[in-house]
């Protein structure tokens, strides 16, 4: 048996949910059909939706984030939502066939269920606005979402709501340029990535909460000793 419970992170860009979830414990193995130079652990390029049924079944947890593009805002008030794939459905029909512990990562917006939202204002040592959902088969405890403090921006025309730095304040974190690489890396806790990485990354400190709770829904294996004692009544 690995010595650590497996997780499969499926669109797994990066690594930035990789990350949290190696800090709760996790060996993880990333999927991507794009290739993933930067991407810190195991790595397999591959199409996630075509993925044998038995791979998916090696695992003892996981972890998809399937692009965002079709729920997000952005596409919306672009009105060119249609232009993307909308994937959650396929992939929760995939992962609940497995019966493994799961989750669904994704948007605002996006068709979850039974999910929780977590945004940087709930872990100290981040300073990123970026709200996020996840979808789970197991329980997790929601953390307390405080009121978001003032955030920085370039936008000049946002000035008079006061003088912001971005190495000290709040920042969002997204394709627009409302920070400096060296700021996204700062806030988000994320150090190895380009920005256009960063972009569509999730700040290892939210994973690695989610697999905290991950790790307790994983079935404890049972000791060789039950194990043989079982297998020895098997033979009688
Ligand atoms: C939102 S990003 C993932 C970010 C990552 N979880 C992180 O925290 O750094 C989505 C990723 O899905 C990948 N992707 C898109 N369609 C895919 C597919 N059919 N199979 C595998 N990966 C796919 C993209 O290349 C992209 O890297």
């Amino acid at each position: 048996m690995a010595a650590h419970p497996r997780l499969l992170d499926l669109f797994c860009g990066a690594g930035g949910t990789a990350v949290g979830y190696r800090r709760a414990g996790f060996e993880v193995v990333g999927v991507d059909s794009a290739p993933q130079p930067r991407f810190p652990y195991a790595f397999v390029q591959a199409d996630a939706m075509q993925l044998d049924p038995r791979f998916l079944a090696s695992f003892d947890a996981i972890h998809a984030s399937p692009p965002c593009q079709a729920y997000s805002d952005l596409a919306h008030r672009n009105g060119n939502a249609d232009d993307w794939p909308r994937l959650i459905e396929p992939v929760r029909d995939m992962l609940v066939a497995t019966g493994k512990p799961y989750v669904i990562e994704n948007v605002e917006g996006a068709p979850l269920r039974n999910y929780i939202v977590l945004c940087g204002t709930m872990f100290p040592g981040l300073r990123v606005l970026r709200h996020r959902l996840f979808e789970t088969n197991f329980i997790i405890p929601v953390p307390p979402h405080g009121r978001h403090p003032l955030c920085h921006t370039r936008d000049k025309r946002k000035r008079h709501y006061g003088t912001t730095d971005e190495m000290r304040d709040y920042v969002t974190v997204t394709g627009g340029g409302n920070c400096s690489i060296a700021a996204a890396r700062d806030a988000m806790g994320i150090d190895w990535m380009t920005k256009k990485e960063i972009n569509e990354a999730i700040p290892p400190d939210y994973t690695e909460y989610v697999g905290r709770y991950a790790m307790m829904a994983v079935p404890t294996p049972a000791p060789p000793e039950a194990v043989s004692a079982q297998a020895a009544a098997g033979a009688v």
